[in-house]
């Protein structure tokens, strides 16, 4: 499958790039800025621009011949006038883009409690907010989607074991192991058109991806 990944030199974002790689996908490594170009050609993806605060059209040439999109971009302000352009505008820039460039998945990485976000200081909520302007127009598209809602992100290593449910109460999770559940939703149907909380547990993460829906 040919997939293009958003916000592709990220902490989650390098390791979907390296894990897509490992399981023989075709990936075009979306990227705001040229300087991270060599790290990711080094996994063996292709570099392409995609700025979600610029030319909307330059993320459909990003997502042309790509069966699938994975947006793992973040604002890196936590400003809510940054946060606004990028996981609420931006986002939703790419789901159009998506559209128009005739992707049929897409996967969109959000934030737990992105769906009740009227929580947490005046820059957690404007991140909840924008994710869940954003979540909710991804589930009003034409597009297949599946939206994973993680807790506070780690560097930990992988377990590649986690627990997931439409709600969970708060909790961490590693980002490699995110990572494992963004890709590995391309391959579970039961994982489409659905969105669920993510933590560290105790279930292999094909096995827990298999249990949604
Ligand atoms: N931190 C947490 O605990 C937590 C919890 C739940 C959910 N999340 C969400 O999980 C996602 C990934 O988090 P992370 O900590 O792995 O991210 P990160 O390391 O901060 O990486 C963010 C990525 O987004 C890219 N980006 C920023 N602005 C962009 C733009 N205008 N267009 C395209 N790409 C852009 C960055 O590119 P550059 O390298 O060029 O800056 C970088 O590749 C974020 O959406 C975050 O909100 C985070």
């Amino acid at each position: 499958m040919q997939v293009t990944v958003l916000g592709s030199s990220g902490r989650t974002g390098i390791h979907v790039v390296r894990l897509l790689r490992r399981h023989g996908h075709t990936v075009y490594a979306g990227l705001r800025s040229t300087r991270h170009g060599e790290a990711v050609a080094g996994l063996g993806a292709r570099p392409v621009p995609a700025d979600l605060a610029s030319d909307p059209a330059s993320l459909v040439e990003a997502f042309t011949g790509s069966q699938a999109v994975i947006n793992t971009a973040g604002a890196a302000d936590p400003d809510p006038s940054a946060v606004n352009l990028v996981d609420r505008d931006g986002a939703i820039a790419a789901i159009h883009a998506a559209e128009q460039a005739g992707v049929q998945r897409y996967v969109q990485l959000s934030a737990q409690f992105a769906d009740s976000p009227d929580q947490g200081d005046r820059l957690v909520r404007s991140i909840l907010l924008a994710k869940q302007v954003s979540d909710s127009k991804l589930r009003r598209s034409s597009l297949i989607w599946t939206i994973v809602r993680p807790g506070n992100l780690t560097d930990d290593q992988g377990t590649g074991r986690v627990k997931v449910a439409g709600h969970l109460e708060p909790g961490t999770v590693a980002r490699a192991d995110v990572a494992s559940v963004l890709v590995g939703a391309l391959s579970e149907p039961r994982t489409e058109n659905q969105a669920f909380d993510v933590l560290t547990g105790d279930v292999p993460v094909g096995a827990a991806l298999a249990s949604m829906g």
